[in-house]
């Protein structure tokens, strides 16, 4: 497990840096892993990115799009991509799902 933080705290002497950046410091093979990852949609925007520049397939990369959910069980329509609704037929997919998505992700 690799950890890092935005910010420098005062009792952290592990790694400072933004997640995006540190997967690609890291540089994982992608060579029988999957990446699963969850957060912010900008922080999720910006790995997706960095595994695609590590050679990871989209069918390896597993994410949320749980922010995207209002009300959760497919009654008000806010969590819509295209014909998908990310509460019923997520929130979790991967890459490769995403990409037939409309890019409104
Ligand atoms: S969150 Fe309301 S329809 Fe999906």
């Amino acid at each position: 497990m690799y950890l890092t933080v935005d910010v420098k705290q005062e009792s952290w002497d592990g790694h400072v840096g933004f997640v995006p950046q540190y997967v690609e410091e890291i540089a994982f093979s992608p060579e029988n892993r999957i990446a699963l990852t969850c957060g912010p949609p900008i922080m999720i925007k910006f790995v997706l990115q960095g595994l695609k520049r590590l050679n990871f397939a989209p069918e390896q990369i597993i994410t949320t799009l749980e922010l995207r959910m209002k009300c959760g069980v497919g009654k008000c329509g806010r969590c819509n991509i295209g014909d998908k609704y990310v509460c019923k037929d997520g929130p979790v997919f991967t890459y490769a799902e995403l990409l037939n998505l409309p890019p409104e992700y």
